[in-house]
């Protein structure tokens, strides 16, 4: 629901950064600007500094920061509209009403909210009714007090039970359709799609109902069945459990992630409770979104043989992509969380858990039992499993241990594996650690950051880096799509501002935190003009010099498979390119 951007401005305006991080942590005056221990990571001397004229915070530590907007989200787990609800309150500013399409699509999702609550009422009394689901339920050992809890319940067999109970409340099939409870047949009528099973509520957040899971009582199959995606459910968007346990993850500090609703249920139950599940379903870019706002590391607890798959391997990466740090703990062959605590209890459990490895030596070792190391189509094919994860990692120290690392592994030259990684194109850029400045100041990044810091400049600076870069030239994903924004909004003629670019990218942590670092980076900067000119040829020559590497080795290639016309026309190129340049 994007709400207009006049309103954000008004609050925006209306709103002090100084004022409301004063509600969360104390601030000191420092200067012109404040400062205090950072809020968002453990340290002594405070290195969390706010900017009442530019209205942002930023923490030289850990590197986050963003405005008044991304401050309380980050700091109290909400969502951008939340917050904007918040702070215009506290601001006075009315938000506009909502369009009668938009209320009726939330009074939709109300009602469905609603019929799911009836749906777990109904659920509960069947179980209570039920001894064979009971039973069940006792044999896989979830106490009375857990299926309360985790309100679990048991659709009775029959074609109608759910429908029936609707019906009484005058709710049409309809509309038990929409909530995934039933499905149509041919005849325009409807039928139950749960039937003799106990039920899993799946919860949000705000612990509203979105849907169910159900399990067979025996060994026939499908062996669950699970709500349809819904106008208020989405399988890929939601962890299941996650709304008891976030608080929890956020103390730990990580989070163990699973597969099962047995799988959550019965580590929780024994007290493992920084857990959550994924319901069997690959892990998605949203889940791992969601998750990391309550941690930055992951324990994935999966049953080796999946877990060791090239798939869920690769799935992985998206952690990576997110800045979370990812370990994998295996349970012994035939085991899976559920099954290994009820044998060996949660202390063993816990204990395994902490000895996880983390995903790259995870990984590594698992591809060198299945490929012949001995052999070059082995190797080649190792690193091309390990490379895309290696391309993630944006620290280049940590970076270049693994490069090491992998090349002892499968002892050949580092050069070689380096060569294979600049070939490798990650589909976004990764925050793992942040960089120092000192380190970035050699690579193309700072250019970038920098160019981005300087387009806040305005004016001449927008018009230089419209006119001499194109928006490919820009390596890093994030800082790309930021430039794009600021030209795309200077071309309307709209004024720009590092607070304002921060509510248009909406909750993207990852833009706050680089924005508000461009914004520090500038005050830095004396000889502006200079500096940009100097970062556009750095980054021309940075793009030209991976041409020219990437032709050489497109020229050996060619030569090795005797392609002469091939091999000339790659020559002519590379030596047009390198006359025109610099390197
Ligand atoms: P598993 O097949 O590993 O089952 O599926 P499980 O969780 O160990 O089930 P129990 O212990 O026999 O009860 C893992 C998860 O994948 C989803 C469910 O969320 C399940 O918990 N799944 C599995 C389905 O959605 N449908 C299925 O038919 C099977
Ligand atoms: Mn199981």
């Amino acid at each position: 629901m994007p709400i207009p951007e006049n309103i954000i401005d008004q609050i925006q305006n209306r709103t002090d950064i100084v004022e409301v991080i004063s509600r969360y942590i104390p601030l000191q005056k420092a200067g012109r600007n404040y400062k205090a221990p950072c809020p968002f990571h453990n340290e002594k001397t405070p290195s969390f500094i706010v900017s009442p004229d530019k209205q942002i915070y930023h923490c030289f530590g850990c590197g986050a920061g963003g405005n008044a907007f991304s401050f309380v989200m980050k700091h109290e787990n909400l969502e951008f509209p939340e917050v904007v609800e918040m702070l215009a309150e506290k601001a006075g500013v009315k938000l506009p009403h909502l369009t009668s399409e938009k209320k009726e699509l939330t009074s939709l999702a109300n009602q469905l909210y609603k019929i799911n609550e009836l749906a777990v009422s109904f659920f509960q009394e069947s179980l209570a009714r039920s001894a064979a689901a009971k039973d069940y339920l006792a044999s896989r050992g979830i106490a009375e007090e857990t299926i309360k809890k985790l309100r679990i319940g048991y659709a009775p067999d029959g074609w109608e039970g759910i429908l029936n109970f609707f019906q009484k409340k005058n709710v049409h099939g309809s509309f038990v359709e929409k909530a995934g409870l039933a499905i149509s047949n041919e005849k325009g009528g409807y039928y139950d799609r749960f039937r003799k099973r106990p039920i899993f509520p799946i919860l949000d957040l705000k612990n509203r109902v979105l849907g169910f899971g159900g399990r067979v009582l025996d060994s026939s199959l499908p062996k669950y069945m699970n709500s349809p995606e819904t106008y208020v459910y989405s399988k890929g968007r939601n962890l299941y459990g996650l709304n008891f346990t976030r608080d929890f993850i956020k103390k730990q500090g990580y989070a163990l992630i699973v597969e099962g609703y047995l799988d959550f249920i019965i580590p929780y139950q024994a007290g493992v409770t920084n857990i959550v599940a994924t319901l069997g379903t690959a892990l998605t870019v949203d889940q791992v979104k969601l998750l990391k706002r309550f941690a930055n590391t992951v324990i994935m607890v999966y049953d080796p043989d999946e877990a060791g798959e090239a798939a869920s391997l690769r799935n992985m990466d998206l952690f990576l992509g997110e800045g979370v740090n990812v370990y994998i703990a295996e349970l012994p062959k035939g085991f899976d969380p559920d099954g290994y605590i009820r044998k060996f209890g949660a202390d063993d459990f816990i204990k395994l858990t902490k000895s996880s490895k983390n995903l790259f030596d995870y990984k590594l070792s698992k591809l060198s039992s299945r490929f012949d190391i001995r052999t070059g189509h082995g190797k080649a094919a190792i690193a091309g499993e390990m490379l895309p994860t290696i391309s993630r990692i944006e620290n280049a120290v940590l970076r270049s241990n693994l490069i090491k690392k992998l090349a002892e592994k499968l002892s050949v030259d580092e050069e070689s594996i380096r060569t294979e990684l600049k070939k490798v194109k990650p589909d976004y850029t990764m925050r793992v650690y942040t960089v120092s400045t000192v380190e970035a100041k050699k690579d193309s990044k700072s250019a970038e950051k920098m160019i981005l810091a300087l387009l806040f400049e305005g004016g001449n600076f927008i018009q230089e880096v419209r006119g001499k870069l194109s928006l490919e030239e820009f390596k890093d994903s994030s800082i790309r799509d930021i430039v794009k924004l600021v030209l795309d909004i200077s071309k309307e003629g709209k004024a720009i501002t590092p607070v304002k670019l921060i509510n248009y990218l909406e909750n993207n942590d990852a833009a706050a935190i680089l924005i508000s670092e461009a914004v520090n980076l500038s005050e830095t900067l004396s000889n502006k003009e200079k500096v940009l000119s100097d970062c556009i040829a750095k980054i021309k020559k940075d793009n030209t010099k991976d041409r020219l590497e990437r032709l050489q080795d497109a020229i050996k290639a060619a030569h090795n498979s005797n392609d002469d016309g091939l091999v000339t026309r790659l020559v002519t190129e590379y030596m047009e390119l390198l006359k025109g340049s610099s390197v």
